[in-house]
């Protein structure tokens, strides 16, 4: 019914305006649509040109702002949410990352502490399952590395985070994050804060072992 209306309603105004628009005599329309196409017609070659700019030009937009894999991390073999774990449930990083202000390598979360909360959460969750598998079969969940230093540097969480610089500062916003984006540090944003905050900047020696 709705649509009866809607196609009686358009009909009407396409009508009313062609009249008036053609001062009373609506075969006009049929003529001028014709010169229309003319003029179409002789410049089709610039026309088709300007249409496929547009388009490459909207693609490539696209790609840069708005792909949703752009500088994506690899696919993780469960895909972990940060954005609902850390974010909406707002479970604290240092449940699942405990070591990263003692140990060089602040690893992440075995299975075992995913399972405290997911034998009784969603525990059917096919995701769970799989879960369940590395557990049994002993396998470490083979998560793969998002955040990367050039080789030669080690890099030490711990008086960071003495210092009280948060997390997001180095790691961007890990709360709004379904999957992490992969990130590589460059030698001139550790030394651009180390310089702000007056931190040692003869310490390259030390970084770079
Ligand atoms: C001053 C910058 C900085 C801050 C602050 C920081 N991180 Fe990092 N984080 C890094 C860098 C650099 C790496 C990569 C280290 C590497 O690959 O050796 C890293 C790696 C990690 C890793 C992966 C470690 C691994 O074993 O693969 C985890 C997990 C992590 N950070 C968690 C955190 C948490 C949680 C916080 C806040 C409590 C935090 N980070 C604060 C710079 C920072
Ligand atoms: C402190 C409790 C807790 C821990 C620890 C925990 N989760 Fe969760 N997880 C939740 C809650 C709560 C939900 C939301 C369940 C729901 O949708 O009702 C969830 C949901 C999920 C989902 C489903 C997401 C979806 O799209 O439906 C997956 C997959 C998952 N978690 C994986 C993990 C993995 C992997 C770990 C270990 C690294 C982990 N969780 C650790 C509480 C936890
Ligand atoms: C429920 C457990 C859980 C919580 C809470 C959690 N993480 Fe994670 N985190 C993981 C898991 C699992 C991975 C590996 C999968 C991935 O990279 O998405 C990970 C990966 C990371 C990495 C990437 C390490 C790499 O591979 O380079 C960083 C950095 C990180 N977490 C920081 C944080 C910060 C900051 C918070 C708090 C805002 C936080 N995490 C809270 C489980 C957790
Ligand atoms: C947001 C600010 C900030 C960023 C980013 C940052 N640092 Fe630092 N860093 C500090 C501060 C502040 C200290 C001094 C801590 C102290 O005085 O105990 C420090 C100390 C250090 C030290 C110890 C120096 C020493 O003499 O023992 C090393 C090594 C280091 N940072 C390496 C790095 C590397 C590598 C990166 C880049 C991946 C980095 N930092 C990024 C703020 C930062």
């Amino acid at each position: 019914m709705e649509i009866l209306l809607t196609t009686i309603g358009i009909l009407t105004i396409v009508t009313l305006t062609i009249i008036v628009g053609t001062g009373g005599k609506p075969m006009r329309a049929v003529s001028g649509f014709k010169e229309t196409f003319k003029a179409i017609n002789a410049n089709r070659g610039a026309l088709v040109i300007t249409a496929l700019t547009l388009v490459v030009l909207l693609v490539f937009l696209y790609a840069f702002y708005f792909f949703p894999h752009r500088n994506m991390a690899p696919e993780q073999p469960i895909p972990f949410s940060h954005q609902l774990h850390s974010g909406v449930k707002a479970i604290d990083c240092y449940y699942c990352h405990p070591y990263v202000e003692r140990s060089l390598h602040p690893g992440l979360p075995p299975v075992e502490k995913c399972l405290h909360c997911h034998n009784c959460i969603i525990a059917n969750h096919p995701q769970i399952l799989k879960e369940h598998e590395y557990y049994n079969t002993k396998t470490p969940t083979p998560w793969r590395k998002v955040f990367h230093v050039s080789e030669h540097v080690v890099f030490n969480h711990k008086r960071h985070i003495k210092k009280e610089i948060a997390c997001e500062s180095c790691h961007g916003q890990i709360r709004e994050a379904d999957r992490l984006r992969t990130h590589r540090f460059k030698m001139g944003f550790c030394i651009e804060c180390h310089r702000e905050k007056k931190a040692p900047l003869d310490c390259w020696i030390a970084c770079h072992s």
